[in-house]
């Protein structure tokens, strides 16, 4: 088992999805992107498409640098809407009397600037309001994101990182600069943040924090039970589902740790605390560890309930010791939830997990209730594992959801962000 908040985490690939691509819950919201010269600047074109398919209302402010780099054709072009970029010396009132360096802080949710120069942040920190990106900025007074991208020598001087603490200081929320070789031949920290990071940033600074001050584990994907030297006992658990809660937790303010089976192919917060861990013991000593400072423990892990037997010889098991084939001996394992569910100190919720084979939704309400009232759980979501688009590695589930009070719902097939939203909300409830 290993505890880490890594500086770069699991899913790298640039377009590596998160497990709130689904969600609704952001439609209708506004983010004022700042694009600064850079080399990242055309990045800035896949972050805005992102927010854009959660039907965010995105609108952009482009540097005098960042148009040496990319055009305000390119984003007019994908929807982006409006496109600012130098502020003109006798600007006049749009058509609803405003003026354009103070229309986002008016209208937008929150503002993120990325990538975010060594120049910009200078300004920014120092209050300047000589173009209209900077401008922009002094007269926004809601939530603040700074992505930077530089080269390693320039984030890593005392004036940028002074830049940089005055402008947190103030309440701007930085998303880390990534370390690897840059774009000028350089190595170290400064190259833009993974885009999952940055997407999920601008999320949290667009949504209330109501889950501020909650201490939230999360179990999430399959467990692994070797057999011999090269086989091992699992499930087709992608993850995905506590991927969305541990996520959805972060973006409202929880502090999330998360204690993950093997595999998980979903983007979680570089600020989630990650334990990996294989087997089931390991699952069960990782969350047992961390479990009394929590105050929210979310179980969706496919935990395997019995472990293999190993053959006596280590090893790989050859064919020629079983050529009529052979039976193998299962023991059986913790139930994690159950045990920590039973011990647990007054005023820690739990949520449960149920994975089952029904007819339909409604079917599944007495086996939700059944086992909600087993695990001494506070609230318990079944899904149907046989049906199309639930249960394991889909990015949708179809819900029964019981809690202790008999309180019960069954939800439609809605995808798994979603899900979780309405989860944490229930929690929060209860
Ligand atoms: N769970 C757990 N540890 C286990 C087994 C399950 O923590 N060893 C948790 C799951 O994460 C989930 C809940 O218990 O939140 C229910 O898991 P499920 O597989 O549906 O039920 P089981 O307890 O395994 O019972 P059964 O297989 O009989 O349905």
């Amino acid at each position: 088992m290993s505890r880490t908040t890594p500086a770069t985490p699991i899913c790298t690939a640039a377009g590596a999805g998160t497990a709130l691509d689904g969600s609704t819950r952001f439609a209708g919201r506004r983010l004022h992107l700042g694009v600064c010269g850079s080399i990242a600047a055309y990045r800035a074109a896949d972050l805005l498409r992102q927010w854009q398919r959660l039907g965010i209302h995105v609108s952009l402010c482009l540097s005098r640098g960042a148009r040496q780099f990319v055009t305000p054709l390119l984003f007019e072009s994908l929807g982006a809407a409006p496109v600012y970029h130098d502020l003109p010396a006798d600007e006049s009132r749009d058509s609803l009397g405003t003026f354009a360096h103070l229309e986002p802080g008016q209208t937008a949710h929150a503002m993120l600037v990325a990538p975010a120069s060594a120049d910009a942040l200078a300004r920014l920190a120092q209050g300047r309001a000589d173009d209209m990106l900077a401008a922009q900025a002094l007269a926004f007074d809601g939530p603040l994101v700074l992505a930077p991208a530089m080269n390693p020598r320039m984030w890593a001087h005392p004036a940028t990182q002074a830049n940089v603490a005055t402008l947190c200081a103030r309440g701007a929320q930085l998303v880390i600069p990534d370390t690897g070789g840059t774009a000028c031949g350089d190595e170290g920290r400064g190259r833009l943040a993974p885009l999952p990071e940055i997407f999920l940033a601008a999320l949290k600074a667009l949504c209330q924090q109501d889950m501020a001050g909650q201490r939230v584990m999360v179990t999430l994907g399959p467990t692994r039970e070797s057999w011999d030297g090269v086989r091992f006992w699992s499930n087709p658990s992608s993850g995905l589902m506590g991927a969305a809660l541990a996520s959805c937790a972060w973006v409202r303010g929880a502090e999330v740790w998360a204690v993950c089976g093997p595999g998980l192919r979903h983007w979680l917060p570089q600020a989630v605390t990650r334990c990996e861990v294989t087997t089931a013991r390991q699952m069960f000593e990782a969350a047992s560890e961390l479990w009394p400072g929590m105050d929210m423990g979310m179980f969706t892990a496919a935990v395997a309930d019995f472990s293999p037997v190993p053959p006596a010889s280590p090893g790989k098991f050859k064919k020629a010791l079983a050529p009529e084939g052979f039976s193998v001996e299962f023991t059986p394992n913790a139930d994690i939830l159950q045990s920590l569910a039973a011990g647990r100190r007054s005023g820690q919720k739990v949520l449960a997990f149920a994975a089952e084979t029904a007819t339909d939704t409604t079917a599944l309400l007495p086996l939700a209730r059944a086992k909600l009232a087993r695990k001494q759980a506070d609230l318990l979501a079944a899904n149907c594992v046989n049906a199309a688009g639930s249960g394991f590695a889909t990015s949708t589930n179809s819900m029964a959801v019981v809690d202790a009070s008999g309180t019960e719902a069954i939800w439609p097939l809605q995808s798994k962000a979603d899900v979780a939203w309405e989860l944490c909300s229930w929690l929060l409830r209860i």
